[in-house]
């Protein structure tokens, strides 16, 4: 029976960066992945095929809209769907081999089958058990439906499905205005799709700064996602290869009921721990059925550690490559930190969003005296450039000391120029001290500077 130091289950982004990180640190290491390929939902079924459908389908855009305004001609643009979804599929290929490859080359071997805990210090892959000295579950999430909505990923689908549809549908419902139901949203209504998404709450993106909420609906209405917020859906009856959605208006309990070819259902995710036999090894879950851990993502059984989507936090892959690392250095006897207050989260839509830190309604709630500095990119001239200057930066900072407590982007690049503010927060840095870095011309990154300059004296091209 072949015996290891550290059996991470699971090799989405949590997995396979802790089992990486064991390796490197000298501990012999394995990984179970029950999927035909490593990289779990992220690279299979989520950020990667996704992001690849949403730079294709924005191609399409730009060939669409801003060509010719270039002096481009080249006729009116069709789409090969089966095309594109070879496109996606390649990208998928060349990712989940990459990690294939990265195994390899550290030296970690990869369980294929589905893992269990019979017992703590060994894991069940299929028939064999190995000892374990160290178990990392990253065993991830699974798409939550809502009562009474069943999927089938055919006509009603999760993000899965939405991936991987037959042709391009013609209707489709989201529900849910979240992280998934807008991105796909977008990619559907940039293929034509006409996209109605229905959304529980008043405002769409919940969690994300509300002068940023209201821009992107915006934004996005522009570009034809119709929605209807404040909207409880009661059910979706498929049949026939369509579906009726029906729903509840919140303010008035009216009833209303919407046709389909194709409805997402994108109303959150929840922990995937199945099969894993934690229940009867006792390891502590919360009422949410997340595994729960202590600040060293130990769980209350010896040996067995957990991080990702399986555990408390955004559900985000970064947070779990973070986990990862900082979990495999404890395993080694080393430190490991995550600092929670500093993760980014990003929609990759177009234009992209971008958080870090507090919103301004987390400041106004805890009483902090703040200042907001804020820069549109209608001032930037690499946006103008590239059409795209819709959206702004907005960079929170202390009144008193000046220090950077957040920032909400939206804008082109969002995802890549938020980085700036995550290491500036890192290193508590000042407004001052972003205002007073050199920012190379013309970049988008300069509006974030302007931003920063706009919480002390002022923006120069305001
Ligand atoms: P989400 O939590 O982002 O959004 C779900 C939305 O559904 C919320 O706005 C919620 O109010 C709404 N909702 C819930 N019940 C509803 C009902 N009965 N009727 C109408 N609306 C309802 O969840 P989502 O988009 O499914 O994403 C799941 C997870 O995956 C998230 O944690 C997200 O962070 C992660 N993810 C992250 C991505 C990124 O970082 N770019 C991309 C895709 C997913």
């Amino acid at each position: 029976m072949a015996s290891y130091d550290v059996i991470v289950i699971g090799s989405g982004p949590g997995g396979y960066v802790a089992a990486i990180r064991c390796a490197q640190l000298g501990l012999k290491t394995a990984c179970v992945e029950g999927r035909d390929t490593l990289g779990g939902t992220c690279l299979n079924v989520g950020c990667i095929p996704s992001k690849a459908m949403l730079h294709a389908t924005h191609q399409l855009h730009e060939a669409q809209h801003n060509f010719e305004k270039m002096g481009l001609k080249v006729g009116s643009p069709k789409v090969d769907w089966s095309q594109m979804l070879t496109y996606k599929q390649e990208t998928i290929d060349t990712n989940t081999k990459g990690i294939e490859f990265l195994f390899k080359k550290n030296k970690i071997d990869w369980l294929k089958g589905w893992g269990s805990i019979p017992e703590a210090g060994k894991v069940k892959v299929g028939e064999e058990v190995y000892d374990a000295k160290n178990i990392i579950v990253a065993s991830g999430s699974e798409p939550s439906s809502l009562p009474g909505v069943e999927i089938d990923e055919k006509v009603v689908v999760s993000s899965t499905g939405a991936l991987e549809l037959g042709k391009i549908p013609k209707k489709m419902v989201v529900i849910g205005a979240g992280v998934i139901g807008l991105e796909l949203g977008s990619v559907y209504a940039r293929l034509g799709t006409e996209v109605q998404v229905l959304e529980f709450l008043d405002t769409v993106t919940p969690t994300m700064d509300a002068e940023v909420q209201k821009t992107f609906q915006k934004i996005l209405k522009k570009q034809g996602l119709n929605f209807t917020l404040g909207a409880a859906v009661q059910g979706v009856e498929a049949a026939k290869g369509k579906a009726t959605v029906t729903y509840k208006l919140r303010k008035d309990d009216s009833e209303h009921s919407l046709d389909a070819d194709v409805v997402l259902v994108s109303t959150g995710r929840k922990p995937f721990t199945d099969g894993l036999g934690l229940e009867a090894l006792g390891v502590e879950m919360s009422d949410r059925g997340m595994i729960k851990t202590d600040d060293q993502w130990r769980t209350n059984v010896k040996g067995i550690y957990a991080i990702g989507d399986a555990v408390a936090g955004p559900m985000l892959a970064h947070k779990a490559e973070d986990e990862g690392m900082a979990a495999a250095e404890v395993i080694a006897g080393k430190h490991g930190h995550v600092n929670y207050g500093v993760i980014p989260s990003v929609i990759y839509t177009h234009p992209e969003v971008a958080a870090v830190g507090k919103t301004e309604e987390e400041l106004k709630k805890e009483g902090r005296a703040y200042k907001a500095g804020k820069f549109s990119f209608m001032g930037n001239g690499r946006a103008k450039a590239n059409f795209a200057a819709d959206g702004f930066v907005k960079i929170l900072a202390d009144k008193e000391t000046d220090r950077i407590l957040g920032a909400h982007i939206i804008g082109p690049m969002a995802g890549d120029l938020i980085h700036e503010i995550c290491v500036a927060m890192e290193f508590g840095a000042a407004a001052e001290d972003v205002a007073l870095t050199c920012h190379a011309h013309p970049t988008y990154s300069e509006a974030v500077r302007e931003a920063a300059l706009a919480c002390g004296d002022g923006a120069i091209h305001a």
